[in-house]
């Protein structure tokens, strides 16, 4: 009997150290089939016990009995043990440190081209008028013939065009829009046309084979030069500052009669001439004229009852002034070191 209490005293002794030593559930579950398993200690001792008299086994059975439940709870309460343990290290692995500093979103920058296209959009939309697109490929048409230029004019050469086919060009500037919205024969008319245009230029640091231009046009009943100076004045203040001078130098343009270059005083050095404009102290900027009359009969309009101002400037012309960039080619080249600055 005593060697029995003894046994059983030394299995559960054992099992206890060894449970507490255990880090994981797998090697719990090693000492529960160790000890209480088909083939465990307790059965092994059990089977020992065969020639014992009727008489002690009730009191055997019940030693054995209570060493299993202490086993057990043991193994129990372990096993409640390491599965807190799992979920502290499970929570520590998910901490998130809520004071560590956001990572900086790499943001990107509105294109010199595009910054010089919303203002220009700003001031003329605060001058009442609409913005409207035409299309990039054009009919020779448009292009040219209803805006006063004929087959065989030397504005053709002078312009460079890219032909789709013989009636269908890429078109050469923005002034088609005119003669489409012209021909919608809704008066009266306030708008600005921006878009790309195509040239087959070499590049250099001025030229481009497509480039962007804004093209406007104002026609309604007793539209006079005056409009065209007045509001062109104050659009050169607007983009260039309010001291900017302006001066309208006689031009020619097939579809504006008169027509005129304007030039704006230079914004870098007053007027007094500088490296920024070639010691002139005069900046050119834009084309306009008042709409020759042939071109209001080519699209439907009365030069009886209506007349109208045309403009056309370049928008790259506008930015790269606006920025102090000297070389058209940084434009284009979308260098994102360059786009940065702005
Ligand atoms: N289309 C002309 C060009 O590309 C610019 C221009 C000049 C537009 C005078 C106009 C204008 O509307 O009236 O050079």
């Amino acid at each position: 009997m005593s060697d029995i209490r003894e046994r059983l005293e030394m299995i559960r002794r054992q099992a206890v150290r060894q449970m507490e030593e255990v880090h994981t559930a797998e090697s719990l579950n090693e000492i529960r089939v160790a000890v209480l398993g088909k083939k465990g200690e307790l059965k092994d001792l059990m089977k020992g016990l065969k020639d014992v008299s009727a008489e002690d086994r009730p009191r055997i059975g019940q030693m054995v009995n209570e060493t299993r439940n202490i086993i057990e709870s043991r193994l129990e309460e372990v096993k409640t043990r390491l599965e807190r343990e799992k979920m502290a290290r499970d929570l520590e692995n998910e901490k998130i440190d809520v004071t560590l500093p956001a990572r900086k979103a790499v943001i990107g920058h509105r294109h010199p081209n595009q910054i010089a296209l919303e203002e220009v959009e700003r001031i003329f939309v605060g001058m009442g008028y609409e913005v409207v697109e035409g299309p990039e490929v054009e009919y020779d048409e448009y292009n040219f013939t209803k805006l006063n230029i004929p087959a065989n004019h030397p504005a053709k050469d002078e312009q460079d065009t890219f032909y789709i086919n013989k009636d269908i060009v890429l078109r050469t500037q923005t002034s088609p829009v005119q003669a489409r919205v012209m021909e919608t024969g809704k008066m009266p008319i306030r708008m600005i046309a921006p878009g790309r245009v195509f040239r087959s230029d070499e590049v250099d640091a001025t030229h481009s084979p497509s480039f962007h231009q804004i093209e406007g046009l104002v026609v309604d009943k007793n539209i006079t030069l005056a409009d065209l100076k007045g509001t062109l004045q104050e659009f050169a203040r607007e983009i260039f500052g309010p001291d900017t001078r302006t001066k309208f130098r006689p031009h020619h343009f097939p579809f504006t009669e008169p027509s005129a270059e304007m030039d704006v005083s230079c914004f870098k050095c007053g007027g007094k001439g500088c490296r920024f404009c070639k010691g002139e102290g005069w900046i050119e900027i834009l084309g306009c004229g008042m709409v020759h009359p042939h071109v209001f009969e080519m699209c439907g309009i009365d030069p009886n009852e209506y007349t109208g101002f045309a403009f056309g400037v370049g928008l790259e012309r506008i930015a790269l002034l606006k920025y102090e960039i000297d070389d058209m080619r940084l434009l284009y080249e979308n260098d994102i070191r360059f786009l940065k600055q702005f």
